[in-house]
Order: C-alpha cells, then sequence, then structure tokens
C-alpha cells in the first residue's frame, strides 16, 4: 500500500514536504482553500481536498484515515489560541485514524531568553499573543493526541529562509536594522533541511517529542540581513541604535527583537537524525543563488523573493 500523505497548508515549505514525499512514492493529498491552489496541486500531482480552516462549514470529512498529517497552517493573527487547529482537529471523524501528526510550531514559544542556549527542556515563556497561539497550538494539539492515541511530533522551527524566501525587497527598500552591538541572536533553517526534519519526524517511532530545527548556528539579525545583502549584491542596510529603532520601527517589528536566543539542535541530530545540508548561513545562501528558481542578482529580483518580509517571518524563530 502506498504511503498516504494528508498535507495542511502547502504553501512555501508543505508544498516541498509534498514533492520529497511524491520522489519517495508516497500519494499526497492535501487541504486547499481555492481553486487556483487546487488547480496548481493537481499540477504537480498532488490531490487537491477543497477546505478552508476559517469556515468550517467547508470542511467534509476528512480523508486522513491512516495517513501520515503534516499540519503547516500558522494560526490567525488575532487571539491567544489557535481556532484553525482545533476546526481541523474536530473534522477528523471519531472512527478514523491518523497514523502520525506532525505539527509545525515555532521557537516563539520559548520567548526572551537573553541569547541564552537553549534547548527542548527549556519551559515554554510565550511573551507575545502571536508566541500565545503557538503554544495553545501545541497544547491542543498534545491532548487531541493523547485522547485519541495518534502518535504525533512538535518542530519548533527557527526562521525559514530558502530560493524565493529571502529579505530582498525589504534589503531594496532600505528599511534599517539595529546596531550589530544591540541586535538579538536569531536562529535559522534552510528550507531544504526543514523538509527532512519533517519526514524524519513522520518516520520516527516516538510519539510526544517536540524538536528545535534549526541549523545551530545562531547569528545575530543585523549579521543575517548583511549577509543577504552581500550575497545578492545589494548595499548593506542602514544601522540604528535601539532607541532610534523605537521612532520608527512597527511594534511588531520591536517585539521580534526584544527576544534573544541560541537554539540548540542535538535532539534533532540524535534523535531524529537529521543530518544537515547547510549547516550555516553561508552554505545555505550559496545554494539559494545557485538554485534554478533562485534570484538573479539584485536587479533582476522578481516578485516571490521576499517572503521574509521585514522581519516578520524571520522572527518567528
Ligand atoms: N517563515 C518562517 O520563518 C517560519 C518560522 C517558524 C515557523 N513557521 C511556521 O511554519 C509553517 C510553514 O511555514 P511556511 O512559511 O511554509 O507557510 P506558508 O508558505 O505561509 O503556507 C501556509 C499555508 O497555510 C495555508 N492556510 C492559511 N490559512 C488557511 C486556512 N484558513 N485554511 C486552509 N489553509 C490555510 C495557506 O494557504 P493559501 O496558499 O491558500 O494561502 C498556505 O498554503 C507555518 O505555520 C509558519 O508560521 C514559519
Amino acid at each position: 500500500m502506498a504511503r498516504e500523505i494528508f498535507i495542511v497548508g502547502c504553501g512555501y515549505t508543505g508544498f516541498k514536504v509534498a514533492q520529497r514525499e511524491q520522489k519517495r512514492g508516497a500519494h499526497v493529498r492535501a487541504l486547499v482553500r481555492s481553486p487556483g491552489g487546487a488547480e496548481r496541486l493537481r499540477a504537480s500531482g498532488i490531490e487537491p481536498v477543497p477546505g478552508d480552516l476559517d469556515d468550517r462549514a467547508s470542511l467534509a470529512a476528512l480523508p486522513v484515515d491512516e495517513s501520515i498529517i503534516y499540519y503547516f497552517v500558522p494560526p490567525p493573527a488575532h487571539g491567544v489560541d489557535d481556532p484553525r487547529l482545533h476546526a481541523f482537529l474536530d473534522a477528523i471523524g471519531p472512527q478514523t485514524r491518523p497514523h502520525r501528526l506532525v505539527l509545525l510550531s515555532t521557537t516563539g514559544v520559548y520567548g526572551d531568553c537573553v541569547g541564552m542556549w537553549i534547548d527542548e527542556e527549556r519551559p515554554p515563556n510565550p511573551q507575545t499573543d502571536r508566541a500565545r497561539r503557538r503554544l495553545a497550538a501545541e497544547q491542543e494539539l498534545q491532548g487531541w493526541a493523547h485522547a485519541r492515541g495518534v502518535p504525533f511530533a512538535i518542530l519548533r522551527v527557527a526562521g525559514i529562509y530558502g530560493p524565493g524566501r529571502l529579505p530582498i525587497e525589504r534589503l531594496q527598500r532600505g528599511s534599517p536594522v539595529l546596531r550589530e552591538a544591540e541586535s538579538p541572536w536569531s536562529n535559522r533553517v534552510h528550507v531544504d533541511d526543514l523538509v527532512t526534519a519533517c519526514l524524519a519526524a513522520a518516520d520516527q517511532n516516538d510519539s510526544g517529542r517536540v524538536y528545535n530545527i534549526s541549523d545551530g548556528h545562531p547569528t545575530t539579525m543585523t549579521d543575517y540581513f548583511n549577509r543577504v545583502a552581500d550575497a545578492c549584491g545589494l548595499p548593506r542596510p542602514l544601522q540604528i541604535s535601539r532607541e532610534q529603532a523605537k521612532g520608527t520601527m512597527s511594534p511588531e517589528m520591536l517585539s521580534y527583537l526584544s527576544e534573544s536566543r541560541r537554539l540548540d539542535n542535538s535532539r534533532m541530530r540524535t534523535e531524529l537524525g537529521v543530518v544537515l545540508r547547510y549547516l550555516t548561513l553561508a552554505d545555505g545562501l550559496r545554494a539559494c543563488f545557485r538554485h534554478p528558481s533562485a534570484p538573479p542578482r539584485a536587479a533582476g529580483n522578481g516578485a516571490g523573493t521576499d517572503a521574509l518580509p521585514s522581519a516578520g517571518r524571520q522572527e518567528q524563530n
């Protein structure tokens, strides 16, 4: 019998997971909320299952029996819980038994760790509603999976980067960054390595484990923007003090900049057996600009290359 996969949130990461699973011979279904999205999936050999997690009535009995479920949908932008995950779990009929569920969360659940190295034993301490929603989703999944006897894994993911997921438009806009000395530690993972971790988490036998997913080589956020600028031939961004930033950056951006931590990824390497392809940002960026779908140098940079907006996505790490 083919390996059955159900992807919830077949976006940047989910689509790459789908492709990697297809290469292994899996049959892949994915939840999709627009006809255009369904067409795109079908063209790639993925079976679309219509449904919008913001509209419970649209969620018919989901075909997830015996399937590995990868859940990639972020919570909505408001509130302190995750009604989307709730709606999804509610739509799994009582007689349906998924094989396993892998949930993508973020390292934001740890809150500010004043630059310390942290592993998964660090108690979560979310300091924003954004992070509270993520922790609520983790807890909801844990409760549901225990009650239903469904094995699961939770991946707390650092900032995702990769081809088409670099803050190029932000750099082109000339948005400033914090002075290096005041810039918090930030953690990242190349999307190909994240995909490897997702599949490893789906394949393992343990249940209920939480994993930090990062390349294990944090640098400051300012260093990140500088390196991306260098890699695509753009000027490095202007550096400003934290005091100056208070007058110019958005509250969301400032909240990201108020958290600093360095992620220990030992558990990912030892328990999941993940061997990273891109150990450092330098390795990963080189690969981004070699990739066939990568933007050429900055001048030729088109749409879709700024999936790390102002810092929003990066700072979910
Ligand atoms: N970006 C980062 O640096 C980062 C870091 C840590 C964790 N994460 C988390 O990792 C996960 C994957 O990230 P990503 O960047 O690959 O995500 P992404 O490209 O933004 O994809 C998210 C997917 O969720 C779908 N979705 C959103 N709302 C939905 C709804 N109401 N019903 C059904 N589907 C819905 C989207 O569908 P449409 O295509 O229809 O919009 C899209 O396919 C997300 O939870 C993200 O927040 C991201």
